[in-house]
Order: C-alpha cells, then sequence, then structure tokens
C-alpha cells in the first residue's frame, strides 16, 4: 500500500528541522579531505583572471561545476524552500537537485509546485529524484516518466539509502532486485540517469556494477557530512541504534576510487558528502570529481542568511577555488585534477 501523503510530508518536515542543526554531523568519522594537501607551485605561471569553471552538465552549459544537492520537493515549506534554491540556481547558472518525488507517484496535489520550480529555473538542468526502494517496487516505469514529465527533469537521480531505511520505524530496507531495476530503468530513460547515496557512500565495487547497468553520472555522498543514521536516531529517539551513527565510507576515499573507473567507463563523478568549505569542494575536485554537491550546509545558509548568503557561500568557494589553481599552477580543472595532492603523511 503507497505511504499515506501526511507522513511523508510530516518525516520531510521534521529531516528539514533536524537538519538546520549541526546535531546531525558525524561526530568522529571525518570526510577525510584533512588527510591531502595541496602541491605549491612557486613557479605558477596561471593567469587567475584567465580561469573559466563553466563546463557541460546534461547537455546544458553551466557556470560552475557545483550541484545544489537534492533535499526538497512538495508543498508549504519544502515548496518554499525549493523554490527560493531554484532562484539562486537559475542565478549562478548551476544545476538542481529536487528532493524525492515519492509523494507525487500517486498523488497529484503537489504537480503546480515542480511546474513553479521549473518557471523559476527555466533554463538550468533540474535533477528529479526517487528512491530506490520505490523503483524495486515499481512495476511499469511511466509514473516514472510522469515525475520527469512534471519538472521537465534533464536528469533522473535514485538515491540509495539502505542505512536510512533500516533505521526508520517507517522504513522499507527491501532493495531485492535493485540492479535489474536500475537497468531497466536506464533503458526506458531518455535522460541521463544518476545515482546517489545520502551520506554513506559508494564503494569501488557497487560503482562498477552500476555503470555496468549504464548509468551515466555516481554522486558518491560520502560520509563525514550528514548522517542520516544521526537524523533517524534523533528523530525517533531510538538510542538503541547509537552503534550506526558513523557508519560509511568517508567521501574522499569514496571519489579517489570510484575515479579509477573512468579508464574503463565514461561518466559523470560526483563528489559530495560533508563538503562544507571551499578547501573541502577544492579537493573532491582535485581527487578527480567531475563535480561537486552540498545539501546541508546550503540548506543552513538559507535559513540564516537568505538567497544571497548561498549566493555568496558558493561565489566565494569559487573564488578561492580560482586562488588555489593558481598556486597550484592549474590552468583548468583538468590540470587541477592531475598530481596536486598530497596526502599529509608524505610530507614529514
Ligand atoms: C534536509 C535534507 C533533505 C534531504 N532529502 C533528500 C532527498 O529527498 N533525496 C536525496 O536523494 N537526498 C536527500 N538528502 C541527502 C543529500 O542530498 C546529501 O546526499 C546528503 O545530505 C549528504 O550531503 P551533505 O553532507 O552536504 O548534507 C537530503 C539532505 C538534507 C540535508
Amino acid at each position: 500500500m503507497p505511504e499515506d501523503k501526511n507522513l511523508i510530508l510530516k518525516r520531510k518536515k521534521e529531516h528539514l528541522e533536524l537538519c538546520k542543526t549541526d546535531e546531525v554531523s558525524f561526530k568522529n568519522k571525518t570526510n577525510g579531505f584533512e588527510n591531502y594537501d595541496f602541491i605549491h607551485c612557486a613557479i605558477t605561471e596561471v593567469d587567475i583572471n584567465n580561469i573559466d569553471f563553466s563546463t557541460s552538465f546534461l547537455n546544458k552549459i553551466i557556470s560552475y561545476p557545483f550541484i545544489i544537492s537534492c533535499m526538497t520537493g512538495g508543498t508549504n515549506e519544502s515548496e518554499n524552500i525549493n523554490l527560493r534554491l531554484a532562484s539562486v540556481a537559475s542565478e549562478l547558472n548551476i544545476p538542481i537537485g529536487i528532493g524525492s518525488q515519492r509523494h507525487s507517484i500517486n498523488n497529484s496535489s503537489n504537480n503546480h509546485s515542480f511546474q513553479e520550480l521549473r518557471k523559476k529555473a527555466k533554463n538550468i538542468p533540474i535533477l528529479g529524484n526517487i528512491g530506490a526502494s520505490q523503483i524495486v517496487k515499481i512495476k511499469e516505469f511511466n509514473k516514472i516518466l510522469k515525475l520527469i514529465d512534471l519538472v521537465e527533469a534533464d536528469g533522473m537521480v535514485v538515491h540509495l539509502n539502505p542505512l536510512q531505511e533500516l533505521l526508520q520505524p517507517e522504513g522499507e530496507p527491501y532493495f531485492k532486485g535493485l540492479l535489474k531495476s536500475i537497468y531497466n530503468l536506464k533503458h526506458r530513460l531518455q535522460i541521463p540517469l544518476i545515482i546517489k547515496e545520502v551520506g554513506s557512500g559508494i564503494s569501488f565495487d557497487s560503482a562498477k556494477k552500476l555503470l555496468e547497468c549504464g548509468v551515466d553520472a555516481i554522486d558518491v555522498a560520502g560520509a563525514g557530512g550528514t548522517s542520516w543514521a544521526g537524523v533517524e536516531i534523533l528523530r525517533n529517539n531510538n538510542k538503541k541504534e547509537l552503534q550506526f551513527w558513523e557508519w560509511g565510507m568517508p567521501t574522499s576515499y569514496c571519489i579517489r576510487n570510484i575515479n579509477f573507473l573512468k579508464k574503463d567507463f565514461n561518466f559523470s563523478l560526483i563528489g559530495s558528502g560533508g563538503i562544507n568549505n571551499a578547501f573541502d569542494n577544492a579537493k573532491a575536485l582535485a581527487l578527480g570529481a567531475d563535480l561537486t554537491a552540498s545539501a546541508r550546509i546550503i540548506l543552513q545558509a538559507l535559513n540564516e542568511s537568505g538567497t544571497s548568503g548561498v549566493i555568496n557561500l558558493i561565489k566565494d568557494w569559487h573564488n578561492t577555488l580560482k586562488k588555489i589553481m593558481f598556486l597550484t599552477g592549474s590552468n583548468t580543472l583538468q590540470d587541477l585534477r592531475h598530481d596536486k595532492l598530497i596526502r599529509k603523511e608524505e610530507l614529514y
């Protein structure tokens, strides 16, 4: 039986409230970027004013290799957050992911909110979003195609969240047939398929299997940022599961390993999971990410300083990225990805 729409909206509201704070961060595990340093280039000849970040993503030219990650959709507060973030994405000409469209599978009351979103962000890539537990249940994919049409999505995201489903009292940790469903979905879609985690990371082996299914992009969404075990433990006051708070593989580890698969597969690698400052953003790109993405820090910036706060944050990170490229002798992001990082232990 489909889950009650009010329950889904209530859960989303609770998630948004908890994610406005840092209480839901990983406590001990980090994203691992602190283990790396940039290799200083004393003979740099880079013209900092000539660095151009524009790149192609989902068949559109974007101005920065950065995605406002999937968080909300739907009505009321969620809709408001989404529309404000869409105006940020539109102004900066960067992609935005919407939160799970699950409630719209069997319900049309939110359709207008997706249409509004597309109106607000006419020209940028918008990513639709659905959970793995939904795609294994759906027998025919017309319903997913409808979700894509609603927002005129440029790419469809399937989020993998086994830990979250496991810890939610109302969760659905049933993923039998997942890879086959991903393969079938990929071959029904007319737009690129992106697979992401939500904070536990994706391993080399899992990524390889996903790429063999034909997926177009992988967003590692690794550990070190928002702990979705943490969110569910706090939401349900479920101290028994505290042992899972730190579950997952650090973002830097996932990017570094999945990057090796670029030799054999053509895909976009998205680095996310605890990218909360300019240096981590730059290190994710230097380790091999084609684009980076952030979720909770964006929500917090919107909450604290409005749309201008989010715009300033993203611009500021990319100004710092230019400085780092100057100091590492990188004319392009392609240059930055070539041997510009060193593990700190090698420095001493
Ligand atoms: C409030 C909130 C709601 C989220 N909802 C979704 C969602 O509906 N679908 C999804 O794929 N990921 C969702 N995420 C996960 C993020 O997209 C991201 O993968 C994860 O939070 C790790 O990134 P971070 O450390 O920058 O927060 C949500 C994150 C936040 C903070």
